[in-house]
């Protein structure tokens, strides 16, 4: 048995393309591995986690012992995504760019993953992940071209999440790109062919 958790961030239902994209390489995913593949999924669209408020910080920094029920409930929500993190054998990520970062939902549920102590330390030597290395998927969809081609030094997404990833002990990561989606319809009907010619290749490597 291998665990796929698949996240999905795209607020556009229906109409998103990176929702298209990460079912497609869970169908390609699961052909590759065969039927026992455990797929658990988020949408972190709908999830409405909090913002990481001070008093969602400080229940994170008050001891086990001393916690106040709300404190604990903070710190159970993010314990339970840090948990499936922790327990997937890999990760497939849509990540839409908004406002050329993230949009807030996956930001918030990377906020409640990025725990010290829990997905990291710091140490003499600097910060060292607590996550053992699994493969991950980004599938990054985008209107504009932020590949080679275009405009890369404004792409804070895969910049983005490549670091965080790292930070907490995941190295390796495949970054993924669909750009022009907001280009028309044959540069996105272009940009999802490319993409997933681009998972089966990684899926193959
Ligand atoms: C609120 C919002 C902000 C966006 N900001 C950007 C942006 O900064 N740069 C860009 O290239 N595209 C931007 N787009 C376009 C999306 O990246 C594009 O529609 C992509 O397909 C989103 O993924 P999805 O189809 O899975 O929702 C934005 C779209 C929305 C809805």
């Amino acid at each position: 048995m291998s665990k796929l958790l698949v996240i999905n961030a795209s607020p556009m239902g229906d109409n998103s393309v990176s929702r298209k994209l990460t079912a497609s390489f869970v169908e390609k995913y699961k052909a590759q591995k065969g039927d026992d593949v455990v797929v658990v999924e988020h949408d972190t669209a709908s999830m409405n986690l909090p913002h990481a408020d001070g008093e969602i910080l400080g229940a994170y920094f008050t001891p086990a012992d001393q916690r106040s029920p709300e404190q604990q409930a903070h710190v159970d929500r993010s314990d339970a995504i840090i948990k499936e993190i922790k327990e997937a054998d890999a990760i497939v990520m849509g990540a839409p760019m908004h406002n050329f970062g993230l949009p807030s939902g996956l930001k918030a549920y990377v906020d409640h993953f990025a725990r010290a102590g829990e997905t990291f330390k710091y140490t003499e030597a600097g910060p060292v992940g607590l996550v053992a290395d699994k493969p991950v998927y980004v599938l990054a969809t985008r209107g504009g071209d932020y590949s080679e081609n275009g405009y890369p030094q404004m792409d804070f997404v895969l910049p983005y999440l490549k670091t965080i990833f790292a930070f907490i002990g995941v190295t390796d990561v495949t970054l993924l790109q669909a750009n022009g989606l907001a280009m028309g319809e044959e540069a996105v009907a272009q940009a999802i062919e490319q993409t997933l010619e681009h998972i089966d290749q990684a899926l193959a490597a």
